[in-house]
């Protein structure tokens, strides 16, 4: 965090100064806030990862960021997307160089979106956390947060981490967390002499390309976020949490000049009041039971507080808020299909079998990630079986059972060039293992396995060690000789699919192959193709793909990375009702629960041209592309 400040704080400033000369700002802080310009400040800041939206999105963004009443806006600087292989900066996001001054052409931008957000007072400061959490981390209000101890270091009490919902999972349900305890948590840290709250997300975006930042881990990073996907206000989520941020804005001369004197009503029933010298008083009047309402007096006056809530008294006296007292607008969204039926052709993806031109031969079984350098999800497992004419099983119809093991985390297994079928782990274990009866005939038979990646692990103990793909043992049963290890038997690879290869995504490489159309086009095949034109659809309502009839797989409209689908990946469990009183967890709230864990994909508009889009779409299970549609998000 402070590390962060020092790097980033100064150039932003710099940066500022000429944008907007009105603007320099000194930092500091001492044990009670960060100090801005001599005046200790409250700030109330947001994650928004510039990278999980587009350039044309971010001056939006951070206006309804600021009208949300944000002071900072956090985010994670995405090294991959600078520096995509080593060396390679020749790309959108351009070079890292925020500290001396040389930025690239995100931060250009982003900067210039920021300056469109700011205004004279709180200058907007980027800041980066630290990723590991502080040992101390206190238990806040509900739901862990990364804080720092009060007093400890002469360091303010702020909270980095403080999630507005949860990332959607591949084959989970979708976490969400109600407003109702999200203002909860943040008042009852406020009165409790925290200074800075994060949320985060604020605006979680979307994971274009195979940017998922961890195996399983969805194409949206929605988080339930106060601002959607989308880019859309969620209500009342955004509503309720702006009006918190006023009443606790309207705390602030009296927050930052004293320390709360508590007093109790009785069981979990407590004032916090605040005066500063100078004569401003503010109080927080909580009610921790999450059943029974109280009625309390605090200063000859009767208050009335819900179960689990915090009223908010910026005078001593007016409740200007109380975080269970939701009167932002509850706003439904829907998706509206504007583009029904597409006109689609197929490509079959080809089968590769082992010994083909250009794989790869070598001994045993190799890791995934080593081979492919994660430049493809996509990486083929080949070998040949030959089998004795005299085999018993040829007679009986009993026929072997092949037993793959694999640490994850997808993998289709084609015998002879037919899918035999498809088994995927989860995020809490990417192992899997397939096992069943093969149909194999005399002589040599093709084993083909396609292994798929889903992310790469980027937090735990040594996830850089943590293994994909195929690495045995694989084993043939049923055989006259009792089992078969094929482990040890000659393997070929080969990294990536044919249209992969030949850039089937783009205009250029889509030309390149003959595509089928009509009634001889492959329908529910896995291992296919499909691409389209349409225009783009009038208006300025953001844009998404239902994918609900695919398997899984990628899309791409003119070359850009829509993301992964799986919709065939439905969320397990049962998702219940959900109160939100009483402490949060990640697993409280659920939805989707028996339906996709994603079905609809965000496809921003600027990637968009107004006539003959392609939309390219890769199907790796199976799936129905005539139940596609494109859909657009109004309330
Ligand atoms: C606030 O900070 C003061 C000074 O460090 C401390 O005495 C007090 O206990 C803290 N109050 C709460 C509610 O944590």
């Amino acid at each position: 965090m402070w590390t962060i400040w020092r790097i980033n704080v100064l150039p932003l400033v710099v940066l500022f100064s000429w944008l907007c000369p009105s603007v320099s700002a000194s930092v500091s802080y001492d044990d009670r806030a960060i100090i801005i310009n001599g005046q200790r400040r409250i700030l109330i800041s947001g994650s928004i990862h510039y990278p999980r939206s587009t350039p044309e999105m971010w001056p939006d963004l951070i206006q309804k960021a600021k009208a949300g009443g944000l002071d900072v806006i956090q985010t994670y600087v995405f090294w991959n997307g600078h520096e995509p292989s080593p060396g390679n900066i020749e790309n959108e996001y351009g070079p890292v160089e925020w500290e001396i001054g040389a930025p690239g052409k995100a931060y250009t931008k982003w900067a210039a979106a920021m300056a469109v957000g700011l205004n004279t007072g709180v200058p907007w400061i980027m800041c980066k956390q630290e990723d590991t959490p502080d040992p101390l981390a206190n238990t806040c209000n509900g739901y862990y947060c990364e804080g720092f101890t009060p007093n400890r270091n002469y360091k303010p009490k702020m909270f980095t981490e403080d999630w507005t919902g949860w990332y959607t999972e591949f084959g989970a349900p979708v976490p969400y967390r109600p407003v109702e305890d999200l203002a909860y948590s943040v008042a009852r840290f406020i009165q409790n002499n925290g200074s800075f709250i994060n949320y985060y997300m604020y605006h979680g975006g979307t994971n274009f390309g195979r940017t998922a930042g961890g195996p399983f881990l969805a194409t949206s990073y929605d988080y339930d976020a106060p601002i959607d996907e989308y880019g859309l206000l969620r209500e009342p989520k955004w509503g309720h949490l702006r009006d918190l941020h006023k009443a606790i804005k309207q705390c602030e001369p009296a927050l930052v000049s004293s320390y709360p004197t508590v007093t109790w009503f009785g069981k979990n029933l407590e004032a916090h009041v605040f005066r500063s010298k100078t004569g401003a008083c503010a109080a927080f009047l909580s009610n921790y039971d999450p059943q029974s309402p109280a009625r309390v007096n605090f200063q000859n006056l009767p208050y009335d507080l819900p179960p689990w809530s915090v009223s908010i008294l910026p005078d001593c006296k007016t409740v200007v808020y109380n975080t269970a007292k939701v009167t932002a607008p509850r706003i439904h969204m829907k998706m509206t299909p504007v583009i029904g039926a597409f006109s689609w052709q197929s490509f079959k993806e080809q089968t590769v079998s082992a010994f083909d031109r250009d794989t790869l031969a070598m001994n045993g079984m190799w890791e995934q990630i080593a081979v492919t350098r994660d430049n493809t999800d996509y990486m083929w497992y080949l070998t040949d079986v030959n089998i004795n004419p005299a085999e018993g099983f040829l007679k009986t119809g009993q026929f072997p059972v092949l037993t793959v093991m694999s640490a994850g985390h997808v993998l289709h297994v084609f015998i002879n060039g037919q899918l035999s079928g498809t088994v995927y782990g989860d995020l809490e274990d990417p192992k899997l293992t397939f096992s069943s009866s093969v149909k194999l005939g005399a002589g040599i038979n093709k084993i083909s396995l396609l292994s798929v990646a889903v992310g790469l692990p980027n937090v735990g103990t040594h996830f850089e060690t943590w293994n994909a793909g195929v690495l045995g043992p694989v084993t043939l049963k049923g055989l006259n000789e009792g089992a078969r290890d094929l482990t040890k038997q000659k393997w070929s690879y080969k990294v990536g699919l044919k249209g992969e290869a030949l850039s089937l995504h783009k205009v250029s490489g889509s030309s390149s192959v003959e595509w089928v159309q009509g009634s001889l086009m492959a329908r529910k095949q896995p291992l296919t193709w499909y691409k389209t034109t349409f225009n783009a659809p009038p208006g300025n309502e953001p844009l998404a793909l239902d994918m609900n009839t695919m398997g899984k797989g990628m899309m791409w409209i003119n070359g850009e990375n829509v993301g992964r689908h799986w919709p065939a990946y439905t969320a397990r469990g049962s998702c219940g009702t959900c109160n939100y009183a009483g402490t949060f967890n990640e697993k409280k709230c659920l939805s989707n629960c028996g339906q996709a864990s994603q079905r609809w994909y965000h496809v921003p508009r600027s990637w968009l041209y107004p006539t003959g889009n392609l939309l390219v779409v890769f199907e790796e299970m199976g799936g129905d592309p005539s139940g596609i549609s494109l859909v657009k998000r109004t309330s």
